[in-house]
């Protein structure tokens, strides 16, 4: 394989990006974001790769979370702290149900790009451009906001720096105590799922009285206060990735300064696109979206392009097949990446194969596909003798109504109450708590297993 150069994506076919129309404009701001500081650090990126590679060998447990895109009209402090807060109360949860480190990552502080499933969008017999993220264009539906502005890419860098710092200062700020444990269930309404997860919440409650009393409490008062939370996004608009792209010191590797951990969508996974092109080069730990349509011949592909040294953590497969599907499509990439002795991580992202269109209108999520599709692949993991590492969830700690069911029920009639996201529709902060409860469930479940089978 030639000589990696960090423009050399630009020789490749290269979708889902805008074509600029104003050249020196784009030129511009790609000469002023080459001067910016990166955003993140190699030593934080092989950090987290390394802490990917254990979640491959069951050792630790991804929880990535956030938008579907960030805006920059929603951008406000409250919102990143409430996220922030509850991503760290699902760790909480989710720690309990694996007996391993939770790795939090947000969808934060750089998911501006987004793909689309076409080009144009049509409204009242108005054709225009389709809204392709605040990094690029506008959501207004003029022909006027649907032209790609290249300075968008300031206002979005702004914002991820922004957006980072704040999300430093709270990572040592002992934002989600975990004794308040009981109080994150106290909103769920008394149903048979409401009162699991409510005895759940009485199990750490009673290991932490059980810690405290032993004295462990105060002596693990810092565990318990800091953490350590990374940023990532979808690498799609690739001259802003490539303005940000840094030679690390340390190693003389080349960094993706944007954010800690970067995937290629679905849609751009193209084993000799652009996208791809770009990632092989960069040694931040990346993700790949596996949708049904990919094969085991492109996964081979992928990996090898990828991560030819086989690198532990340096790839993380995120799974997004769509409740029911995933028997049809799991097993098959699973026992390749087995034959080839590929390290992967295996996540499950049960966002994206369960969008659909509510009777009123609405782009939603059934809460209880996304369930479905989270308990199938533990089922073929369980199955097959490989290790779930993660999830991968559109989130927000706001109190959307934007994906339907849950135990506080959000029905279709309800979406347009508080129905926010640029893009796809996200869980609220309780039905995100409600599926980290699930999660564990599953974890405990899967423990108790393999401990039986080990015995
Ligand atoms: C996304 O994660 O927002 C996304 C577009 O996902 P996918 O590439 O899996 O469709
Ligand atoms: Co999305």
């Amino acid at each position: 394989m030639s000589e990696w150069q960090k423009s050399g994506w630009r020789q490749k076919p290269r979708i889902q990006m805008p074509d600029y129309v104003d050249m020196d404009a784009l030129h511009d701001v790609e000469a002023r974001l080459s001067q910016y500081p990166p955003l993140v650090f190699a030593g934080e990126a092989r950090k987290l790769k390394k802490e990917l590679g254990a979640a491959a060998r069951g050792e630790a447990f991804l929880l990535q979370g956030g938008d579907c895109a960030e805006a920059f009209d929603q951008f406000s402090a409250d919102a990143i702290r409430d996220t922030f807060k509850v991503m760290l109360q699902m760790a909480m949860v989710l720690t309990y149900g694996a007996k391993v480190p939770v790795i939090k990552v947000g969808r934060m502080a750089g998911q501006f790009a987004k793909p689309r499933s076409a080009p144009t969008e049509t409204v009242d017999g108005v054709e225009l451009p389709s809204y392709r993220g605040d990094i690029v264009n506008d959501l207004d539906f003029t022909s006027e906001a649907r032209i790609p502005n290249p300075e968008k890419m300031l206002r979005a860098y702004t914002q991820a720096a922004a957006t980072l710092n704040l999300l430093r200062a709270f990572s040592s700020g002992g934002y989600a105590d975990v004794h308040q444990v009981h109080s994150w269930t106290l909103g769920f309404t008394e149903s048979e799922k409401a009162e699991r997860y409510r005895e759940l919440a009485g199990r750490i409650s009673d290991t932490l009285d059980f810690m405290k009393a032993a004295g462990v409490d105060s002596k693990t008062a810092h565990t318990l206060q800091t953490v350590d939370f990374y940023t990532s996004h979808e690498s799609l608009l690739l001259e802003y990735e490539e303005a940000l792209t840094r030679v690390d010191s340390t190693t003389g590797k080349w960094l993706a300064g944007s954010g800690h951990f970067l995937w290629i969508g679905d849609r751009t996974r193209q084993p000799d696109g652009a996208h791809v092109e770009f990632l092989r080069g960069v040694q931040n730990p990346i993700g790949i979206k596996c949708g049904p349509s990919i094969t085991t011949d492109d996964l081979k592909k992928l990996i090898s392009i990828l991560n030819p040294g086989n690198e532990e953590g340096r790839i993380t497969l995120i799974n997004r097949f769509g409740a029911g599907k995933v028997g049809e499509h799991m097993p098959k990439l699973i026992r390749t990446v087995a034959e080839e002795g590929f390290n992967v991580t295996w996540v499950c992202d049960p966002m994206h194969g369960n969008t659909i269109k509510s009777a009123t209108g609405y782009k939603t999520r059934p809460f209880d596909a996304v369930l479905r599709e989270v308990h199938d692949f533990f089922a073929v993991h369980k199955a097959e003798g490989s290790i779930p590492g993660g999830v991968h969830f559109e989130m927000t700690g706001q109190d959307v109504t934007e994906c339907t069911g849950g135990v506080r029920a959000v029905s279709e009639e309800n979406l347009s109450d508080r129905y926010h996201t640029a893009c796809d529709p996200r869980l609220n902060a309780s039905q995100s708590l409600e599926l980290a409860f699930l999660v564990a469930e599953e974890l405990s479940s899967l423990r108790a297993q393999r401990h039986a089978e080990a015995v």
